[in-house]
């Protein structure tokens, strides 16, 4: 018998585990830093609500319609067999993402290490220096890469009820106390409030077309939308499991953490006197910095604060890691018919090759380019800007205009018994508002609107 979670708390937690990673501790500080922090936040909220949950309800719908991998599932609620095309697109992004994510990822890991043995922090200039002669050695980043991989698939072969819902049930709550413990600390620092300010504050001058942009890619990517990884996840969740609820739950507490890790950040940041919009260095050189400045007084506060830090970020990367590799492993799984433990490796193998080539390209190799970017930075812009929105415009369009009606009905309302009141409302969402604003703000973006 097909593999699925055990119990409904199991199962949020697995896909909350799956939202809330990298992209809200260290991608969403750096975007609202850059963006205006407290606007930015605003139309982020807003399309978490009006695009992120009807798109992550529909992934739902298709995946547990289907109880299958990605590529199949979309074939399911309708005739047209190119729909599936949607699936293999988005298992060939997530395999993408978990590529260049392993590269940050294993960053943490190596920060969480080397703040174990205390030497992380001094002035800001050792700090960068530190940062830079590590990210460009040419073993050392991808070896903890690697090593993040390896890790991620050790869980992925124990399999859904055993791997996944056990691994998330015990992080997921760790991580938000190491959370909650971080965000008292660095709000109690003096100075702090500015960072609460700057954070609860908009400023909407600096609001463009860009802005809405990287507040869509944002919402996507902190949701795990657009890439067929709800849609595998919802392949195992039980008949009766509601979707909707599931959805609002899972993208509240995404949003809460990337709040919480706002005021984990900027109040730290601004009581040292360091500018929020340092980008995605923010913390690997900023925040040792703010915490040797800090707690100069107290040392060993400094030191627990830097290790609780960059455990939060390993361990909220990792339930994020693994639900990128569950997609591609389901479908080797599935579809080629390998045993999961070969498929595992297939993945492990591809996202390997991708995390060497990322990591290079953002240090020992720094020709490694592509369009004047580094191929880190292309596979961040390729996926987050355009895949993900497309993927889940494309879904939006399958639900609401390709698929069976009925069958979507069926699985919107669970045969009729939750929901029903909201279904029209729904259905409006995917058919006109979630393409519109997605095609509206892509156009944008190239200039043709
Ligand atoms: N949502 C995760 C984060 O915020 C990243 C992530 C996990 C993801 N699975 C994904 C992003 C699938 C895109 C697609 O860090």
């Amino acid at each position: 018998m097909r593999d699925s979670f055990g119990s409904k708390i199991g199962l949020v937690l697995a896909t909350a585990g799956s939202a809330v990673g990298l992209g809200n501790v260290w991608r969403f500080p750096f975007m609202a830093g850059q963006n205006g922090g407290a606007a930015f936040i605003i139309i982020y909220i807003f399309f978490i609500v009006i695009l992120g949950v009807p798109g992550m309800v529909s992934e739902f719908i298709v995946g547990r319609h289907a109880g299958t991998n990605a590529a199949r599932a979309y074939s399911r609620l309708s005739t047209g067999r190119q729909w599936k095309h949607v699936g293999v697109m988005g298992i060939v992004t997530s395999t993408i993402i978990l590529g260049f994510y392993a590269v940050v990822a294993g960053w943490c890991l190596n920060y969480l290490f080397v703040s174990i043995g205390g030497d992380i922090g001094g002035d800001a200039s050792s700090v960068r220096q530190y940062f830079v002669q590590f990210s460009s050695s040419p073993v050392s980043p991808v070896l903890w890469g690697l090593t993040f991989i390896v890790l991620t698939h050790l869980v992925i072969v124990r399999g859904i009820r055993s791997g996944i819902e056990k691994f998330s049930k015990l992080m997921m709550p760790t991580m938000f106390v190491l959370l909650i413990v971080l965000v008292v600390a660095s709000c109690m620092l003096p100075g702090s409030m500015k960072g609460v300010t700057f954070l609860l504050n908009p400023n909407f001058s600096k609001v463009d077309g860009h802005v809405f942009l990287a507040a869509l890619g944002q919402a996507f990517f902190s949701l795990s939308l657009g890439t067929a990884c709800l849609c595998t996840y919802s392949s195992y969740f039980s008949r009766s499991t509601n979707l909707v609820r599931s959805a609002v739950q899972i993208a509240f507490i995404d949003t809460l953490v990337a709040i919480l890790a706002g005021l984990m950040i900027f109040p730290a940041a601004f009581s040292v006197g360091i500018n929020p919009d340092s980008g995605p260095s923010l913390i690997f050189i900023t925040l040792p910095c703010v915490f040797h400045e800090a707690f100069a007084g107290m040392p060993v506060l400094g030191y627990v604060t830097s290790i609780l830090f960059y455990a939060l970020l390993s361990l909220a990367a990792l339930t994020s890691t693994i639900s990128m590799h569950e997609i591609g492993t389901a479908f080797f799984h599935e579809e080629l018919n390998k045993s999961r433990k070969t498929a595992a490796c297939y993945v492990s193998a591809l996202a390997a090759v991708i995390c060497i080539v990322s990591s290079f390209s953002v240090g020992y190799m720094p020709g490694l380019q592509l369009f004047g970017m580094s191929m880190m930075d292309c596979f961040d812009k390729l996926t987050a800007q355009l895949l993900l929105p497309l993927g889940g415009f494309l879904t939006c369009i399958y639900i609401g205009w390709f698929a069976s009606f009925p069958r979507v009905y069926e699985e919107f309302t669970n045969d009729s018994t939750v929901n029903r009141s909201l279904f029209r409302v729904y259905l409006f969402l995917v058919r006109y508002v979630c393409p519109t604003f997605i095609l509206a703000i892509f156009l944008d973006q190239f200039g043709l609107l």
